[in-house]
């Protein structure tokens, strides 16, 4: 089994990268932003509340966050690991993680991946995005500027976390999408 952090600022890339992992190594992508606005496009009470919070571009408190993700690891899957895009966006998410996977897969985290990417180059990427994905939070650039202070505030520490434990690794975000997988598959290869 494999499980992996897939890290980054918002649009670094991670949902982009998720796709060519999960079918290189048959993984399952949990995107706790995917999870939410599934929840806000069928209007449940998860999704009212967690959209309170995603249209000012700001995180959602850990505990939803946190169960919600619970939630997802407990359905049953014939995945060979697991792809976390998103999560964990804080030092709490990270700790929460730890035990969880613990708990339900019985296998740690293997391996934190970093997409770095420089914040104008984001703004770009977003408000690009923005134009076709529907997404309130990519419509605005205040929006996006604040989604990017909370990464900085609140999720940056989380590379700190797994630097400690000698998880961490950092690829260039910028470039062709198949180079940037490919260094990725690397950085996988070498812990399978
Ligand atoms: O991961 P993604 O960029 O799709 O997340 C979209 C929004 O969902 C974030 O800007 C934040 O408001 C919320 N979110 C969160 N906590 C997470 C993941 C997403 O609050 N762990
Ligand atoms: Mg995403």
């Amino acid at each position: 089994m494999i499980n992996l952090v897939l890290f980054g600022p918002p649009g670094s890339g991670k949902g982009t990268q998720a796709q060519n992992l999960i079918k290189k190594y048959n993984l399952k992508q949990v995107s706790t932003g995917d999870l939410f606005r599934f929840n806000m496009k069928n209007d449940t009470e998860l999704g009212k509340l967690a959209k309170s919070y995603i249209d000012k571009g700001e995180l959602v408190p850990d505990q939803v966050t946190i169960d919600m993700l619970i939630d997802e690891l407990k359905k049953p899957t014939d995945a060979a690991g697991f792809i976390f895009d998103g999560f964990p966006r804080t030092a709490a998410q990270t700790e929460a993680l730890e035990q969880i996977v613990e708990e339900e897969l019985n296998h740690p985290i293997d391996i934190c991946l970093s997409l770095i990417v420089d914040d104008e180059i984001l703004v770009e990427r977003l408000l690009k995005r923005g134009e076709t994905s529907g997404r309130t939070d990519d419509s605005n650039e205040d929006i996006i500027r604040n989604r990017i202070k909370e990464y900085y505030t609140k999720t940056a520490e989380v590379a700190e976390l797994y630097k400690k434990q000698g998880k961490y690794i950092e690829v260039n975000g910028v470039g062709e999408i198949e180079e940037i997988s490919n260094k990725l598959f690397a950085e996988v290869d070498k812990i399978k």
